[in-house]
């Protein structure tokens, strides 16, 4: 039976860590500040969007929200960015993804200052990261690797198997593994034989946006598996890309949903911001 690796446990002991720099960092006349933008009514952003300021409350920094309409325009949201761009009491800038159809993400995530890109989505903190000379990680690979860590999990040499290629979270995912010496593996829609890579990985990344995808039967006695799936099951439970039971009874360590890499995530989030902070008063 596998041990799990609860997310819970671990974001409590990052944020903590966070917590007590924000204190010292206030104690010097700086308060962190970020700023989240969302746009439209989507359920799940706004959950994840409360999540983070409440978050960001926990740890003590100051946090705005702009919540605009469904018809925001581009310029709008552009005008918007470039006044939180500017403002030194703004460290970081977060817009919550997805966007609605008639916004352009690509050209937002470009116009986010790189030093307040606290998501690492811009294109100079995704370069940096493939080189391996960054401020900021991407949020939930970060977690993934934070769990990892905890666990005591060497990757060095470990066949690693990522199911999934977004830009938030298969690639750079894929490239933090590689960092540690891990032999990745990405598969993803077109992947013909993903059922057999996966028996034959030492760690699976699950983030596939499937409940239940990734089945006992494709998991090696003893591998290391981590979910990153945040899904409703046929009914409307919470679950995720991993059938958990009959998956932890094979596996040597899981992560559940909820508890796992859904907490991590925010709680990395606030390390970024802290980071923000930091570089942007010469502290870092
Ligand atoms: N939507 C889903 N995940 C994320 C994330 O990590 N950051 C932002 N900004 N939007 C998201």
């Amino acid at each position: 039976m596998a041990i799990v690796i609860s997310g819970k446990e671990v974001s409590a002991k990052v944020r903590a860590d966070v917590k007590k720099e924000c204190d010292e960092l206030k104690a010097k006349g700086i308060a962190p500040g970020l700023a989240v933008i969302i746009v439209g009514d989507d359920p799940a952003s706004r959950v994840y969007v409360n999540n983070k300021k409440k978050a960001c409350a926990d740890v003590g920094f100051v946090s705005e929200e702009y919540a605009l309409p469904a018809e925001t325009t581009q310029e709008e949201l552009m005008a918007l960015i470039d006044k939180l761009n500017s403002r030194p009491e703004i460290n970081g800038i977060l817009c919550q993804l997805p966007l609605p159809k008639h916004l352009d993400e690509k050209a937002v995530i470009n116009a986010i200052s790189p030093i307040k890109d606290v998501d690492a989505f811009h294109p100079s903190n995704v370069g940096r990261i493939m080189i391996g000379d960054y401020h900021f990680l991407p949020c939930t690979p970060a977690g993934v690797m934070e769990l990892i860590h905890y666990a005591g999990i060497d990757v060095s040499g470990k066949s690693c198997v990522v199911i999934g290629r977004s830009n938030i979270v298969g690639k750079p995912m894929a490239m933090l593994l590689m960092h540690e010496n891990g032999t990745v593996t990405v598969c993803h829609t077109k992947t013909k034989n993903t059922a057999e890579l996966c028996r034959s990985a030492d760690i699976i990344i699950a983030s596939v946006g499937r409940p239940k995808f990734l089945t006992a039967d494709m998991v090696k006695e003893g591998a290391v598996v981590i979910d990153v799936g945040i899904n409703r099951d046929e009914n409307g439970k919470l679950c995720g890309d991993v059938d958990y039971e009959p998956v932890a009874a094979k596996a040597s360590y899981i992560t559940p949903v909820p508890g796992g890499v859904g907490p991590m995530t925010i709680a990395m989030l606030m390390k970024n911001t802290l980071m923000a902070a930091k570089i942007q008063n010469g502290l870092a």
